[in-house]
C-alpha cells in the first residue's frame, strides 16, 4: 500500500525513509522519489520500481551545499555554481568519493543537487543523510508533476507520496563540471546562458529516447502554428480521431491551454500531456512555446520523435 502522506506528515515519511522504505515527494521541479542514498537495498529497489537499468545512475539531493565536500570533490567551478545556483534545479556532476556504485551505476562521478524545495530539504535535514532524488515515474514516461502522475506509475509499489506542487515543471539543468569547458549532459530547468555567466558549457543536442505515451504526439513550431493545426485538427477529426491540442490559445473544445509565458508553457507541459491521455485522446498536437528554451526543446523532441512540423 502506498500511504498519501501531507507536507505536515513528514515525520512519518522519515520514520519510512529510516528503515528502508521508498518516499515520492515534490520538488521545484518535478516529482522526486527518494530514499537513503546510503542503504543500498533501498536504492536497488528503487531501480526496479522505475524499471530502470543499473547502468543509468542516480542524483543524489543534499540538505546544504557543505554536504556536497563529503559526497564529492568540489572544484573551483563547482564551488562559483553552487553559490550561484544552490539550492536551484541545476545538477552537478563530480568526482565521488564516498557514495555507493550502485547509486553512481559503477561511475566515479556523482551526479549532486540541492532542491528549492522546503519538503525535500526537511526529509534530509530530519534524516540527517542525503536521499536519492530520480524523477518518481517509470523509466519512459513523462516525469510526474501532481502526486497523482506519481499514483499513476508507482501506486502500490512505493511505501508513501507527499501530496505538494511543482513550481518548475521540468527537470534540473545537469552539467558535467570534470571537464573543460564543462558539459552540458541534459538541458533543464535553468537556461545555458545563466550558466555561461560564470562558466564556459558545451551542449551538443543528443537523439534521446522517445517518451511512451498513450498516443502519437505531433509537435507543432515556427510562425504559422495556428493555421497549420487547424488543418491537422479538421484533418483528424473528419476521420472521427479524438484530438486533444495543447497550445497557447483555443481550437475547438479539446484544447489544453498551456500559458503564454514560457514559465507556465514548462510548468504545465507534462502534466497536459497526462491529462490529454486521461481523456482518451488518439492524437495529441502540441504547439511549441513562445520563445526558445533548451530544456524545454529537448522534453518536446522527446515527446514528438520524428514527429516534428515546422511551419
Ligand atoms: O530535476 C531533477 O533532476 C529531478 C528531481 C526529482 O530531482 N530528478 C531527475 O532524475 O530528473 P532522473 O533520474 O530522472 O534523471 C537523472 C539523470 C539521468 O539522465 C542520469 O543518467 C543522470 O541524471 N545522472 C545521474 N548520475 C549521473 C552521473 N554520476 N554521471 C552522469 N549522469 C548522471
Ligand atoms: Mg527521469
Amino acid at each position: 500500500m502506498t500511504e498519501i502522506l501531507t507536507a505536515e506528515d513528514t515525520r512519518r515519511a522519515v520514520e519510512i525513509l529510516k528503515r528502508g522504505g521508498l518516499v515520492a515527494f515534490p520538488t521545484e521541479t518535478v516529482y522526486g522519489l527518494g530514499c537513503d542514498a546510503f542503504n543500498e537495498l533501498a536504492v536497488r529497489r528503487i531501480f526496479e520500481v522505475k524499471k530502470r537499468p543499473l547502468s543509468k545512475p542516480l542524483i543524489v539531493g543534499v540538505a546544504g551545499t557543505q554536504d556536497v565536500y563529503e559526497l564529492a570533490e568540489v572544484n573551483r567551478i563547482a564551488e562559483k555554481l553552487m553559490k550561484a545556483f544552490f539550492p536551484g534545479p541545476l545538477t552537478l556532476v563530480l568526482r565521488k568519493k564516498s557514495v555507493p556504485d550502485i547509486v553512481t551505476g559503477g561511475s566515479e562521478k556523482v551526479a549532486v543537487r540541492m532542491p528549492d524545495h522546503d519538503v525535500p530539504l526537511s526529509l534530509m535535514e530530519k534524516l540527517g543523510k542525503p536521499l536519492v532524488v530520480p524523477s518518481a515515474n517509470v523509466t519512459g514516461r513523462p516525469s510526474p508533476t501532481t502526486y497523482s502522475h506519481v499514483i499513476e506509475d508507482l501506486g502500490g509499489r512505493i511505501d508513501a507520496v507527499i501530496v505538494g506542487e511543482c513550481r518548475v515543471g521540468i527537470e534540473s539543468t545537469i552539467l558535467d563540471v570534470t571537464t573543460r569547458p564543462a558539459k552540458v549532459l541534459r538541458a533543464g530547468a535553468i537556461r545555458l546562458n545563466e550558466l555561461r555567466k560564470y562558466t564556459d558549457v558545451e551542449y551538443v543536442v543528443r537523439e534521446q529516447e522517445t517518451y511512451r505515451t498513450a498516443c502519437p504526439v505531433y509537435l507543432f513550431v515556427g510562425e504559422n502554428t495556428g493555421k497549420k493545426i487547424d488543418e491537422m485538427v479538421r484533418e483528424a477529426k473528419k476521420r472521427g480521431m479524438k484530438v486533444v491540442v495543447i497550445a497557447r490559445k483555443k481550437f475547438g473544445r479539446d484544447t489544453i491551454n498551456i500559458g503564454e509565458n514560457i514559465e507556465k508553457y514548462a510548468s504545465h507541459v507534462f502534466a497536459a500531456i497526462r491529462q490529454a491521455e486521461s481523456m482518451g485522446a488518439e492524437l495529441i498536437i502540441v504547439e511549441g512555446p513562445p520563445e526558445d528554451h533548451e530544456g524545454l526543446m529537448e522534453r518536446l523532441y522527446r515527446l514528438a520523435g520524428e514527429r516534428v512540423i515546422k511551419t
